[in-house]
């Protein structure tokens, strides 16, 4: 049977053999749910890059250049990382240069895997389908917050558990964690998620619908993929 494991940090990668995997990168708060929120409004390509400096010479080529540090939106850059900064339109067609503090990190740490896809709440039940389509074991690599363990993406791994759960095995108590928490939290996850250290950093810059609307599931029927050192949906 094919297994899922759920890695809870990108520090934890060199666990895991990824190169006969499908991985799952998430980082809820925010940088794959918008991400998930700019190809459903058109965006061609999101290059994932780890640093600022080859974000601002993508530029150059054409890039919009996007993303944060430390939650803030980097000066002389295009845009941040909100998903309501990505619903306009006016943006479709275009390629993206992103880098924030943990979500393209964690991509970068997933390049050998056979297949890299962008995981959200928006966007959960393509996750979820195209999982239980493939041949492929899975791992839900958690982007954290510089190395260390958050709430909100093991609370996403555990929905994705708790859709596949008769589907995957389960060898680690990663997963048994990520599910119990979803299990016990998933109606009154905005509530709960309210102790979490990013929703307060979020919070302390003001930055407060976001949260509500990263923790929707379903927005969006869209999958991001990696190819060629580009994410595209098509
Ligand atoms: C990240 O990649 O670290 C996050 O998306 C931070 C943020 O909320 O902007």
């Amino acid at each position: 049977m094919r297994t899922i494991n759920v890695c809870l940090s990108p520090e934890l990668t060199h666990l895991y053999d990824l190169s006969d995997k499908t991985v799952v990168v998430v980082d809820i708060l925010r940088a794959t749910s918008c991400m998930t929120t700019a190809f459903a409004h058109g965006i061609a390509a999101i290059r994932p890059v780890a640093n600022l400096e080859e974000c601002r010479e993508l530029k150059v080529q054409g890039y919009i250049t996007s993303g944060e540090r430390n939650g803030e939106k980097v000066e002389g850059f295009d845009k941040g990382n909100s998903p309501f900064e990505y619903m306009g339109g006016e943006m479709k067609g275009n390629k993206i240069a992103f880098t924030t503090t943990n979500g393209t990190q964690a991509i970068e740490k997933s390049k050998s895997a056979r297949e890299l896809l962008i995981g959200s709440f928006l966007n959960l039940s393509a996750v979820v389908n195209h999982l239980k389509a493939s041949s492929n074991s899975a791992i839900i690599l958690c982007a954290g917050w510089k190395g260390r363990v958050n709430l909100e993406d093991t609370l996403f791994a555990g929905a994705v558990i708790d859709a596949l759960k008769s589907n995957f095995e389960t060898p680690d108590d990663a997963e048994l964690i990520a599910l119990q928490l979803y299990q016990h939290t998933k109606d009154n996850m905005i509530e709960f998620l309210g102790q979490s250290s990013h929703v307060k950093r979020l919070n302390r810059l003001k930055i407060h619908k976001d949260i509500a609307f990263c923790l929707t599931p379903d927005q969006y029927d869209v999958l991001p993929r990696l190819v060629g050192g580009e994410l595209i949906t098509k």
